[in-house]
């Protein structure tokens, strides 16, 4: 196996595997779980630029951080290229080591108003983004891209060749197109050819699950990092080798230490739905788990969730 060595400008990164930005579970104290499982740096959940620059309480919220999480990544999504810039600027007085742009959502929401994956259709306009952005702050910028936006349209070399040229300090690509959505797999070859094109560091994404496919990743397509989305939901053991416990006292171990975080760094009765939604997701495939998921979908309050964790 090849050595391995990931340094975005000055920030050095102590293993290559990164969590993905997920709109609704990359919070703050999801960031701060996975880091303490060995995620070598965490991206934020994609941030609105406009309700950055116009100080919703919502999306001001969402940019909190502390030390202990760093380095962390936080990532901003628009159109507007001066709303990117005014926003990194903001971002550039937390606590924080890098700002991402987002290019590669494919909701429709997002893409109807030009921004996050349709921006790998308009580059004239990623261009004017990534230069704002990167004049606005003295934070290294990265960009998340998808292939491209349809099979016909594959250009995530160019892109990122024009990116590094103005610039941007590392690249993650999700190996799929705009039109994939999230069917089919991830194109590893797509993601070399990204490496081949740039010299800043690639990170390469998609349908990664343990720290084999992840190593497989890295040795197949050459890129520097790789990022792990969904499988790292309900499974912070995902950045170990060892990957998840099949015991499930141990997953039990794993969700306490999130409820935990989750206690300090929120108003949890505030959030009740979501932390189920993550709790759940704790006991997939494990002997027992199902009883458990019910009596998390049945609970009332935060408190008779901390209960049921402390029960096993
Ligand atoms: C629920 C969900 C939310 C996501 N939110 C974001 C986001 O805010 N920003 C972003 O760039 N990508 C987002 N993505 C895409 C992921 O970061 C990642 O590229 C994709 O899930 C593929 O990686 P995976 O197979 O490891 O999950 C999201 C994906 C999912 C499933």
């Amino acid at each position: 196996m090849r050595s391995f060595s990931l340094q975005i400008n000055k920030l050095t990164l102590e293993t290559p595997l990164i969590l993905a930005p997920l709109a609704g579970y990359t919070d703050l104290a999801f960031r701060l779980l996975c880091r303490e499982y060995g995620a070598s740096l965490c991206y934020s959940e994609m941030i609105s630029s406009h309700g950055l620059v116009y100080r919703k309480s919502k999306t001001m919220e969402m940019t909190r951080t502390v030390s202990e999480e760093r380095p962390v990544s936080i990532q901003l999504f628009g159109a507007d290229p001066d709303i990117m810039g005014e926003a990194a600027a903001m971002l550039t007085d937390l606590p924080i080591d890098l700002i991402d742009i987002n290019m590669g959502c494919p909701v429709r929401k997002v893409v109807k108003k030009d921004s996050g994956a349709a921006l790998m259709k308009n580059t004239w306009l990623a261009l004017s983004i990534i230069k704002k952005v990167c004049n606005s702050t003295p934070l290294p910028v990265t960009i998340k891209i998808r292939t491209g936006w349809n099979h016909d349209t594959i250009n995530a070399p160019e892109l990122a060749k024009m990116a590094e040229d103005n610039g941007i300090a590392a690249i993650a690509v999700h190996g799929r197109t705009w039109s994939q959505g999230f069917s089919g797999t991830a194109n590893w070859r797509l993601i070399a050819q990204v490496k081949d094109a740039v010299t800043v560091p690639v990170i390469g994404n998609g349908d990664i699950t343990s720290h084999v496919e992840a190593m497989a990743m890295l040795n197949k397509t050459g890129c520097d990092g790789i990022m792990i989305g969904r499988a790292a939901l309900g499974n912070p053991w995902v950045f170990r080798p060892e990957g998840r416990p099949d015991s499930l006292s141990m997953r039990m171990t794993g969700l306490h230490r999130h409820l935990q975080l989750i206690a300090i760094h929120s108003n949890p009765e505030k959030i009740l739905a979501k932390i189920k939604n993550h709790s759940g997701r704790y006991f997939k495939g494990v002997a027992g788990g199902s009883a458990i998921r019910k009596r998390i979908y049945d609970a009332k309050s935060f408190t008779e969730l901390l209960e049921i964790t402390d029960s096993i």
